[in-house]
């Protein structure tokens, strides 16, 4: 069964989302390398090779579908933060927009009955619990640090400890 014209366009959207995610990511990766905070910035490149992956799961599903993948443009990504919790704050709320577009998605596939795009994105939908979690996890911490550098120090190691993308 091939998808509706209209679920075909929301996926297609959705992978491009994901893929504006991506460039957000890396470019937040420039703005912990530049602030000397290599570990941020390893945890954020590893943040764009995920965010990809998921894009490439949209793209490979909507094929298999017999529909066309699309790719479009995005707008630049933001390039400039206040702090390192200034940044890990815009990637909780990018995640939280994610996660209600994901949601969007599912409800259209179940007002369609197209239980084969459901099956799909429940991983979807249990990999946002993740990142928000993971994402808010980082901003409390950064919140606790405040102006500490020893434990700045401590929080970017950790961070930095984060290997390529896990499917
Ligand atoms: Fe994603």
């Amino acid at each position: 069964m091939g998808l509706s014209t209209e679920l075909a366009n929301e996926l297609n959207n959705q992978m491009n989302r994901e893929f504006e995610s991506a460039y957000l990511y890396l470019q937040m990766a420039v703005y912990f390398e530049e602030k000397n905070l290599s570990g941020m910035a390893t945890w954020m490149r590893s943040q764009y090779d995920e965010e990809r992956a998921h894009a490439l799961k949209f793209f490979d599903f909507i094929l298999e579908r017999n529909s066309t993948p699309v790719l479009e443009t995005f707008q630049k990504p933001k390039n400039k933060w206040e702090s390192p919790l200034n940044a890990f704050e815009d990637a909780y709320e990018h995640e939280k927009y994610i996660s209600s577009s994901i949601n969007d998605l599912m409800e259209k596939a179940l007002t369609e009955k197209d239980y084969a795009t459901k099956v799909f994105l429940d991983w979807f939908i249990s990999e946002q619990v993740e990142e928000e979690s993971t994402v808010l996890a980082i901003v409390e911490q950064l919140k606790m640090i405040k102006d500490s550098p020893s434990a700045m120090f401590f929080l970017n190691s950790e961070l930095g400890t984060r290997t390529a993308a896990q499917e």
